[in-house]
């Protein structure tokens, strides 16, 4: 019995030179553009966690709803026994509704953001004391390896939230395929997925009234400026998210609203008045549409869940 988590740091030096690197090559190409995972510093992650309370984003409440009402089910298409590795675990809420019914005898939390990290297992591990608790701090997007000593055990990935939506189709497809790869044999993969929808419920998700959204879409300009000590009029630049119908994707943009700069490592980015830096898509898939793109990737469709409005699916995913 243990309340303390096994840390693997993950990370290396490999994130901070990469957020410096990504956000000049971001800003040099054409249209200017920035990987969502740049999002979640630390007041990322809080603001991505209020974000998720918010009336208008469905998605966490109903993903939560779905997976209590098939807790049963996932466990028993899961087994006993298994390592639950939990990608992107940011709070580690939501596995909370499945530990009970899986009971794994092993949980790996994956984040990129270390204290958040280190918090959210440190409370995991004082609540269910029967489970060894460990912690990877790491980009899971680049390097997709389980930490020395776990690597031979039966592994479900828990990867929530439609997080597989912020890739775009294809590098999902390829993601999904390293994941497999990285897995042992007889592994399943337990993976949310954001269903298209209308698209004023969608643009309100990502519009909430409250603002979040929009803090945590400029919270990205304050990073720059914090960590890179780039010059940047963050007052200059608007939050918008919008449906894009035929690519099956919200977006978010920042926009600027002047003729400026962006000022870092002594290179000058200029803005046109309404040039955008597109900072994440979140793509929306029909329950087929994802069941094909997971074929594609290897994996045999076992088991599918959604609500009754249909807003969202968990699907349970296995490679052989
Ligand atoms: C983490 N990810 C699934 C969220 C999404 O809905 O694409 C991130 C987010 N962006 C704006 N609101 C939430």
């Amino acid at each position: 019995m243990s309340t303390s988590v096994q840390f693997h740091d993950q990370h290396g030096d490999a994130t901070g030179p990469a957020f410096r690197e990504d956000v000049i090559a971001g800003l040099a190409s054409s249209p200017k553009a920035l990987s969502p995972k740049h999002f979640y510093d630390e007041r990322g992650s809080q603001l991505f966690e209020a974000i998720c309370a918010q009336p208008e984003y469905y998605l966490t409440r109903t993903e939560e709803a779905i997976l209590r009402a098939a807790a049963d089910e996932i466990a028993a298409q899961v087994g006993p026994d298994a390592l639950v590795v939990e990608l992107g675990s940011g709070a580690s809420r939501k596995v909370r509704l499945l530990l009970e019914a899986i009971h794994p005898s092993r949980y790996l939390g994956m984040d990129i953001s270390r204290d958040f990290l280190l918090a959210s297992t440190r409370r995991l591990a004082a609540d269910y004391p029967w489970l060894e608790v460990h912690a990877a701090w790491g980009d899971f997007s680049r390097r997709l390896a389980l930490p020395s000593g776990l690597a031979a055990q039966r592994v479900v990935a828990f990867f929530p939230g439609s997080s597989i939506g912020n890739f775009t189709p294809r590098e999902a497809e390829a993601f999904l395929t390293r994941l497999r790869q990285a897995l042992p044999k007889g592994s399943g993969v337990l993976v949310g997925v954001d269903l298209v929808k209308s698209s004023d419920i969608l643009e309100a998700a990502y519009n909430d009234a409250a603002g979040v959204t929009e803090a945590f879409n400029l919270n990205l300009l304050s990073r720059m400026r914090r960590e890179l000590e780039a010059e940047v009029d963050i007052s200059a630049f608007r939050h918008r998210a919008i449906f894009n119908a035929p690519a099956s994707r919200v977006e978010m943009h920042l926009v600027s609203q002047q003729s400026q700069a962006i000022r870092l490592g002594g290179q000058r980015f200029a803005f046109a008045p309404g040039e955008t830096l597109h900072t994440e898509n979140s793509c929306k898939y029909s329950v087929p549409g994802f069941q094909a793109l997971a074929a594609r990737a290897g994996y045999r469709s076992r088991a599918v869940w959604c609500d009754d409005a249909a807003l969202f699916s968990v699907h349970y995913l296995s490679s052989d």
